[in-house]
């Protein structure tokens, strides 16, 4: 059997990286990168560290408004389709990226299996709702993070080819975990007392008075606040005339993903409007405060572990020095063994 992943941003090489070893010596596995992320410390750097060989197709194209990227990728990812014929196309997550390889596929009739389907913040605003609602539409196969996610599909009309996998993301942080945990990587500090964060959406980024605001609000923290700089951020607030470095802030390159879970691990929570760090700060066990109106992750906040802090960010402060819950006593995320039941699942086994 061949499959054939199609991965183009950050989030999504993560992802690929347990699914690339379920599959390995159980099918004929074909990677494409879109391309959509291209520095080395935003795409390279996870092949390298998660230990993946390099794709075998990077389509290069790059950034671009939404219309221009997504359907430069669908053009190039339909002769990509067509030349491998795969038995799926598994996509991943809610990028652009995943929307254009979703259309490639069903336009030329190739299977199509969406991973990490579900999820839904019901936020019509952001480009990944619209990205993740129509590519589970046109799926064949959605795999779903959790059983919130299982009951959206449902909602939706779908469960009839919807399965529950668990959280590819969660196999491969604990892997992470255990290796930072044996040999500690180098980090650019060295205190107990930082927070980790990030802000990269274009929810938070775009609008220079929402920018400024979310900076003072960061800046508003009584602690070292390690700010791990997307290029969308350093490039919105250049453009704005924004300064990042304000009250404990400083300015640090994105990390490679072990010495992010690393930071984590050794700081004292997470500030971020990322999905992905919402669930490994939950994982790991650190507070974490989101800076969005809502989130797919819901299990994170029902456990009191995640906080989130949309309109109002003089709540932002506070929040990061509250008190930690206690120990929830389920596992929402899975096992750690997702990848597995992913394979199993396209392999029909
Ligand atoms: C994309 C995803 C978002 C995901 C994020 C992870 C969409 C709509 N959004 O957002 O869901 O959470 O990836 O990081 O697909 N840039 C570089 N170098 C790079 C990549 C981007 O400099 O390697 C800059 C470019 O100026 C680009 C901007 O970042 O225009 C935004 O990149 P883009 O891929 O459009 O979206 P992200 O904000 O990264």
């Amino acid at each position: 059997m061949k499959i054939l992943s199609v991965v183009g941003a950050r989030p999504q090489f993560v992802k690929l990286s347990p699914v690339s070893r379920a599959l390995q010596g159980r099918a004929e596995h074909v990677v494409v990168h879109t391309g959509q992320h291209y520095d080395d410390l935003m795409s390279d750097v996870f092949f390298r560290d998660l230990g993946m060989p390099e794709p075998d197709v990077n389509l290069a194209i790059g950034s671009g408004a939404h219309g221009a990227q997504t359907g430069a990728m669908l053009g190039a990812l339909e002769q990509v389709f067509e030349q491998h014929r795969p038995d799926w196309v598994l996509v991943y997550g809610d990028t652009n990226s995943t929307l254009a390889a979703a259309i490639a596929a069903v336009k030329i009739h190739l299977p199509l299996a969406h991973l990490e389907a579900g999820l839904r913040s019901f936020n019509r605003a952001m480009p990944e709702e619209h990205n993740r609602v129509l590519t589970d539409h046109a799926a064949d196969l959605c795999l779903a993070p959790t059983a919130v996610a299982m009951g959206h599909l449902a909602v939706e009309g779908l469960a009839a080819r919807s399965r529950l996998v668990g959280d590819v993301m969660t196999d491969v942080l604990h892997l992470v975990r255990d290796r930072v945990l044996a040999a500690p990587p180098a980090l650019p500090w060295a205190d107990d007392e930082s927070v980790v964060a990030t802000i990269h959406r274009a929810e938070n980024t775009d609008d220079p008075e929402r920018l400024r605001a979310v900076i003072e609000a960061l800046a508003a923290v009584d602690r070292p606040v390690r700010l791990l700089a997307h290029p969308r951020l350093r490039s919105s607030a250049e453009r704005a005339g924004i300064a990042l470095e304000q009250g404990r802030i400083t300015v640090h390159e994105p990390l490679p993903y072990p010495e992010l879970i690393a930071a984590v691990m050794q700081g004292s929570g997470v500030v971020t409007d990322s999905g992905g760090l919402q669930k490994e700060a939950y994982l790991l066990r650190r507070l974490c405060t989101t800076v969005r109106p809502e989130t797919e992750w819901v299990e994170t906040i029902d456990s009191g572990w995640n906080v989130l802090v949309g309109t109002d960010l003089a709540a932002l402060a506070p929040a990061v020095e509250r008190a930690a819950p206690a120990e929830p006593d389920d596992h929402p995320y899975g096992d750690g063994h997702a990848a597995d039941r992913v394979a199993d699942e396209l392999l029909g086994a």
